[in-house]
């Protein structure tokens, strides 16, 4: 089917089952859902003449991955978003099997994206092609086709270019997976976009002290924070360890310094950006403000996924809220941005609040679409706990220093755990979708997110303390 043809039927599956899925009591009501089908990874995330642009892996088809097209979402001020035509088809024997993830960036006005076009002939071998597309106003894209192709010493695991500018020279980060299965971020320059050249592995697995470190390295973000460079990977291969690496693939980051001369990047340990389920593949931009934005899809591929009760209204997946980055030495913080205070209705505040025993609610606080805002949170005693509608509990027990998160596992309903250690949790800030969580610890020192899927009737928050808790609490409904 050629562009076109794809399109309008992507087109007519949306409107097929618009009733089925929007009467879904899952669907969110802050976060970006995919109309229909599935919804992975954030694309293309850019500022562009005002306004942002968020893309996104999309397969209308089906709620399993396939052959993916890139949907589109604007927005002002992250609060009101449009859908927009789709940006990017399958269309051409490049990428037949699917736009695969990249980036946008502006060039002489115009808007430029670059993905990879994902090929798989009928014994499953993998092609490769990085691929360009431009627009003028940032709604229809031309394809341009490929520009980089397969460098020797790699597998067809190479995928999700990243591209940015430093003073004359465009560079591009891509994942990838080298000939003896390392995964690998690789770095290539270039003065006019079309033609570039391989400058070499920047950082992976069996490189710079690593030691064995996954076998793929998926969507790479390379960007300056506060005077570090910092690289966002995705590792696939990482066994847990202790509190960490829980999930089937991880989400994290490296700070350094990255030698542009040279291609070399020196870092310190790889650290994970969420501590909770469902967090994967995120993207950052720059916006006119000057603040480094990031959008994660909040989902991951596990064996899971196709258990996610969404799945019989037709659609499956979402993307985190839109998060600000900042730097604290090594580390990396994530707060909401400031924008979404604009969905704040119908406050309730309390002061001191006290909690010495189990299950206890506060008047006005409840509901499934909301913002809670836990401050000078002070303990005398083992453990504090909220249960969110009965389907996620977090906790957190200044007796063995640490917070976990727990909500039942899509497939067969046991209870499952995700962890993180913490000095002291001294502030909470979190939003309840009605079918998401997340949970920012100490102004984004450390979050977790996870969607999660209570009886849809249970609107209750409870509170519980082994000793006494005390804590100001302001909520407000969202939406
Ligand atoms: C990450 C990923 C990318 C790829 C895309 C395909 O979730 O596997 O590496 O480009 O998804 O949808």
């Amino acid at each position: 089917m050629n562009q076109h043809e794809l399109i309008e039927k992507a087109n007519q599956e949306v409107e097929r089952n618009r009733e089925m899925v929007e009467s879904d009591p899952y669907r969110l009501r802050f976060h970006l859902m995919p109309p229909v089908g599935l919804l992975n990874d954030p694309n293309g995330f850019i500022q562009f003449k005002g306004v942002y642009h968020l893309f996104y892996q999309w397969n209308p088809f089906e709620t399993a991955h396939g052959a993916k097209f890139w949907g589109h979402y604007t927005s002002k001020d992250f609060i009101n978003w449009e859908h927009q035509p789709i940006a990017l088809a399958p269309s051409e024997w490049y990428e037949k099997n699917g736009c695969y993830s990249g980036s946008a960036i502006e060039n002489d006005g115009k808007m430029v994206l670059f993905y990879t076009g994902n090929v798989k002939d009928e014994n499953g071998d993998r092609e490769t092609y990085q691929c360009m597309a431009v627009s003028q106003d940032g709604i229809t894209f031309e394809k341009k086709g490929p520009v980089i192709y397969l460098p020797e010493g790699y597998t067809a695991h190479f995928r999700d270019p990243k591209v940015w500018k430093k003073e004359d020279t465009w560079y591009m980060v891509l994942g990838a997976q080298d000939e003896d299965k390392q995964g690998k971020v690789v770095l290539y320059s270039s003065t006019d976009l079309m033609n570039w050249n391989l400058l070499g592995p920047l950082t992976g697995s069996a490189m710079n002290q690593l030691g064995p470190f996954g076998y793929m390295w998926e969507c790479p973000d390379l960007f300056e924070l506060d005077g570090k460079d910092v690289l966002l990977v995705s590792p696939q291969g990482l066994e847990p360890e202790g509190d960490v690496y829980h999930n089937l693939f991880q989400a994290g980051y490296f700070v350094g310094e990255l030698d542009y001369q040279k291609a070399s990047y020196q870092h310190g340990s790889f650290t994970e950006l969420d501590r909770g389920f469902d967090f994967y593949a995120p993207q950052t931009t720059v916006d006119e403000k000057g603040r480094r934005l990031l959008f994660a899809w909040m989902g991951i591929t596990d064996d899971n996924e196709k258990y996610q009760p969404t799945i019989e209204k037709g659609w499956i997946h979402a993307m985190t809220l839109p998060r600000v980055l900042t730097r604290k030495g090594e580390k990396i913080v994530q707060q909401p941005v400031e924008e979404l205070q604009l969905l704040r209705k119908n406050e309730v505040s309390y002061n001191e609040v006290q909690i010495i025993t189990s299950n206890v609610t506060l008047e006005g606080i409840k509901g499934e679409a909301l913002e809670l805002l836990f401050d000078e949170i002070i303990y005398e005693g083992d453990s504090f706990e909220i249960n969110f509608r009965g389907g996620a509990r977090f906790e957190y027990s200044s007796k063995l220093g640490k917070m976990r998160l727990q909500r039942k596992n899509f497939k067969d309903g046991s209870i499952e755990s995700r962890h993180c250690k913490i000095d002291a949790v001294k502030k909470l800030h979190v939003f309840i979708d009605t079918s998401s969580i997340e949970i920012f610890v100490n102004d984004g020192e450390e979050v977790f997110t996870a969607r999660y899927y209570p009886d849809v009737a249970d609107q209750t928050i409870t509170f519980s303390a082994l000793g006494r808790v005390q804590f100001d609490l302001k909520k407000w409904d969202l939406g």
